[in-house]
């Protein structure tokens, strides 16, 4: 491979949307942020300055980051921020991933506006397993406030309280037009007849999943989360924040004599308030026939799954298989070292004295939790109390295997209200299998979780709705061709498993991609110390790596 080089300036920039302005975080002034692509085995060194009075940190979704955990990211995880006037250079390579993956700010609710593709094409002369496309275009999915993200989030941990839902959606930074005024800000994309063209569709929405769907063209799914799998063809796609879809798409023989559009609305699981709107996008051939004009040509509208479509999602994820072929081979652990099943839920902490909260009963305040434990953020990073072996008063090795309250899902409301704050962390020996279970307990009403590992890949070997039953269900597991990725919804009401192997020393996050949650603390983190050999070891810090 070779070395790649970036420069991303974090600076304010003037944007227009809905017909609002306002200064907005970007990379090098452009909103959503600038493409990067390579290829497997490549070198990234971006070199991230901050210019704005944020703190700031990056992180590369789902890169697996082998050997170079310095550079995954997560504030306060991985390292401590950038701060205002400093810089921090992220390096790292790219090993055996193609595919479309994405970069976003990992501190506070900054990702709303600094994000960006990342597109991974394969080593030089191999091909895709699928038709070579005539044009890939990334489609990035986004959610779009009027007010400061930042102010939003910092309001709701305050009162307690739920934040004010988004604006809009949008579709690479663009909210279409079935918003006010905003008809000229709308995503075109233009194609021509007979043609196959790939989409890299991106969540980088903060608080919802999506259906996406392109009106009387159906879609081909070829990768999710930069792992091919089996080819399947669907009208509408599901795609979770954090999650990336690829899609062929073939266009008609022929004009046909039509405009298309192309939209994406939210699918939702929670009792709370959301953003219901639709954001929609054009899909227009070129060279229409000599005698109409553009502007003339019927317009059709794709049809979504209702709201609610819980079947069209649990239809949807059991499509998805590794390819599992000789070339690409689903390396899925067979036999668990380690067996974990952790409880995720929406609840609620007792509003602190002398505060007044405007949680869900008026006097209690959100909180999420893993096995009961809402994670607190240090304010030194994980990773340097770590390496430098100075984890007292920073954190503690003894997060729970399971949860310490016994889960029922029977009971009404279940059995596992009682929520810590804590800093806790599992250390899983180098070269583990790991099985994790993750259980939806619905405390509030059952509600989906979209869960992020950083650091690996894991195998989705299981799903089910209810309650999770170790005597039945692992049985029925999939160790053959489960499909490979970063990011899973844990199904409302539901459970999922997954196997992974720790083959990469570090510091790995693992967290909800719904924002919202994670800031209510839906989060924890596995250590992972360095194994015997030497290309099994963490390296030492880079010196410019930021001090908090
Ligand atoms: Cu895409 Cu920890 O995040």
């Amino acid at each position: 491979g070779i070395t790649r080089h970036y420069k991303f300036d974090i600076k304010m920039q003037n944007v227009t949307r809905l017909c609002h302005t306002k200064g907005i975080a970007t990379v090098n002034g452009q909103f959503p942020g600038p493409r990067i692509v390579a290829r497997e085995g490549d070198r990234l060194v971006v070199k991230v300055a901050n210019h704005v009075q944020n703190n700031i940190t990056i992180h590369w979704h789902g890169i697996r980051q082998l050997q170079s955990g310095w550079a995954d990211g997560p504030a306060y995880i991985t390292q401590c921020p950038i701060q205002t006037g400093q810089s921090y250079v992220y390096n790292f390579t790219i090993v055996g991933q193609r595919g479309t993956l994405w970069w976003h700010a990992h501190i506070s609710w900054l990702r709303s506006t600094l994000y960006g593709p990342i597109v991974i094409l394969p080593k030089r002369g191999v091909h895709y397993p699928f038709p070579r496309p005539y044009k890939e275009v990334p489609v990035l999915f986004g959610e779009w406030w009027n007010a400061d993200p930042e102010a939003v989030i910092a309001q709701a941990l305050q009162t307690g309280g739920g934040p004010n839902v988004s604006d809009a959606y949008t579709i690479n930074g663009l909210p279409g037009p079935l918003y006010n005024c905003s008809s000229k800000d709308t995503f075109k994309l233009n194609v021509k007849p007979g043609k196959t063209y790939l989409l890299r569709l991106i969540n980088a929405a903060l608080n919802d999943e999506l259906f996406f769907s392109i009106a009387n063209h159906t879609l081909t799914v070829v990768d999710v989360d930069a792992v091919y799998v089996k080819p399947f063809e669907t009208d509408v796609i599901i795609i979770t924040p954090g999650q990336t879809t690829n899609v062929l798409l073939k266009t008609k023989p022929y004009h046909p004599n039509a405009t298309f559009l192309m939209m994406a609305r939210p699918y939702v699981t929670g009792q709370g308030t959301f953003d219901n709107s639709t954001v929609a996008g054009i899909l227009e051939y070129n060279q229409p026939p000599l005698s109409t004009s553009i502007k003339k040509l019927p317009l059709f509208k794709p049809s979504l799954p209702p709201l609610r479509d819980t079947t069209f999602v649990a239809n949807f994820t059991s499509k998805l298989k590794s390819l599992a072929s000789a070339q690409y081979p689903a390396n899925v652990p067979q036999h668990v070292d380690k067996h974990f099943f952790f409880t995720v839920s929406l609840g609620t902490n007792p509003c602190p004295k002398n505060q007044t909260c405007q949680g869900p009963t008026n006097s209690t305040m959100f909180a999420a939790s893993v096995n009961n434990i809402s994670f607190v953020m240090p304010t030194k990073a994980l990773l340097q109390a770590y390496f430098l072996r100075q984890s007292n008063g920073v954190y503690a090795n003894d997060f729970p295997s399971s949860p310490l309250i016994p889960f029922n899902y029977t009971g009404t409301p279940p059995n596992n209200t009682m929520v810590m704050d804590e800093t806790k962390v599992v250390v899983l020996p180098f070269n583990t299998s790991v099985e994790l279970v993750m259980q939806d307990t619905s405390i509030l009403g059952a509600e989906s979780h979209p869960l992020h590992l950083h650091g690996f890949n894991f195998f989705v070997v299981g799903q089910g709705f209810g309650t999770f039953d170790p005597k039945k269900d692992p049985a029925k597991f999939n160790l053959v061709d489960p499909v490979e990725r970063n990011t899973v919804g844990v199904p409302a009401g539901g459970w999922v498993a997954i196997r992974f192997f720790t083959d990469n020393p570090g510091v790995w996050f693992m967290h909800c991609h719904f924002e919202v949650h994670t800031s209510w603390g839906l989060k924890m983190a596995w250590v992972v110390p360095d194994g015997k050999l030497p290309n099994q070891k963490l390296p030492p810090p880079p010196s410019d790596l930021p001090k908090c």
